[in-house]
């Protein structure tokens, strides 16, 4: 049986599409390759000498969809990351994320349906929280997103829980990142925005090639043991191996289900700049800023849940993502390049 992966040639969708090989297991790729490259999968391919079927798709046509699952009958499970997800655009540009995102995955609920596929591993987000009253962070805590990626991420969880509730058949598991970082340990796949990158550790990583001169530190006045922000870091690669597990346990376990996905350890914006510099031997030059809008003083999981129900946990601290994500970049010093 296969597993359709949606947003695969994506950073955490491509991972995961390594993974799913290397345990064995059948991929087949859909993207609309608007914020990733196709040669992606030549990566992947290098990496665990299988290439995953790939269908350029967007989730906006209901017909592509339907043409995926006739063409692939033996599709038994999803895993659904293909979403726009940049804080700030969604801000400015709230209509293209709540269609993108929540019109797309309806799109697909109604593909599956009728291909009568309805076991689905949904890429959510830690932002769902929004500011937590305290950390760490436990997946029953209050859900107020603060933007509108995080509504769209909210409504699709709520969503696919009213499918489920609807539907005894389906399994739903809802993966709540915290913020996914590193690389491939083969520095042949790893994180590659498109311009100047929002989130820290791509910024790092520029500085770090010499693309951009410093980096700007959002605010050192937070409650934090070093004024600035601190965030659950996870690698990405045991990211991708909790979506093995949740698949596992989608295939016994009907109904939704949902799980933090962090270390459960927070760090702040300097212990990654003094963490990436023990990585490369590099000095990363950086000035404090005023805060950024919406950001949040500290946001970490409570990884139990997770750990006891799927049987899993980060295997990878904060030097060894670091070490990952300097390698990718100095292997692929322009990303996947044009
Ligand atoms: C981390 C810390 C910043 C950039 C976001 C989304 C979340 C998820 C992960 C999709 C904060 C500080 C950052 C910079 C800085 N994405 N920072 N200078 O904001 O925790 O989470 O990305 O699912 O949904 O909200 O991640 O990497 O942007 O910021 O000082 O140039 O680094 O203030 O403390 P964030 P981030």
């Amino acid at each position: 049986m296969a597993v359709l992966v949606t947003g695969g040639t994506g950073f955490i969708g491509s991972h995961t599409v390594a993974e799913l090989l290397s345990a064995g297991r059948e991929a087949i790729v859909i993207d609309n390759l608007s914020n990733s490259k196709e040669c992606v999968l030549d990566r992947i391919e290098r990496i665990t000498g299988k290439r995953p079927a790939f269908r350029k798709v967007d989730l906006l046509d209901p017909e592509g969809l339907e043409r995926v699952f006739a063409e692939f009958p033996q599709i038994d499970s999803v895993i659904h990351f293909a979403g726009l997800k940049a804080v700030g655009e969604s801000v400015s540009k709230p209509l293209l994320y709540y269609e993108n995102n929540i019109f797309g995955t309806v799109n697909l609920c109604k593909a599956m349906e009728k291909a009568g596929v309805k076991r689905i591993v949904f890429s959510s987000s830690a932002t769902v929280y929004g500011k937590p009253d305290s950390v760490p962070i436990r997946e029953d805590f209050p859900l107020r997103a603060t933007n509108p990626y995080g509504e769209t991420k909210l409504v699709i969880e709520r969503i696919l829980s009213d499918i489920a509730a609807a539907d005894p058949e389906w399994s739903v598991s809802v993966l709540r990142y915290f913020n996914p970082i590193g690389a491939h340990e083969s520095g042949l796949i790893g994180e590659d925005p498109k311009g100047i990158p929002n989130n820290l550790l791509p910024y790092i990583m520029k500085v770090a090639g010499g693309k951009l001169p410093c980096l700007s530190v959002f605010g050192s006045d937070y409650h934090t043991h070093d004024g600035t922000g601190v965030r659950d870091y996870i690698h990405v690669v045991d990211l991708a191996k909790a979506h093995l597990c949740a698949l596992d346990r989608a295939a016994a376990v009907k109904g939704t289900e949902v799980f933090n996905l962090g270390t459960g350890k927070g760090y702040s914006v300097l212990d990654i700049v003094a963490a990436y510099e023990k990585a490369t031997g590099l000095k990363i030059p950086y000035r404090i800023t005023d805060r950024r809008p919406g950001d949040i003083d500290e946001c970490y999981a409570d990884p139990a849940k997770a750990r006891e129900l799927l049987g899993w946990s980060a295997q990878y601290g904060i030097d060894r993502m670091c070490e990952d994500s300097a390698r990718w970049q100095r292997m692929n010093p322009d990303g996947y390049g044009d």
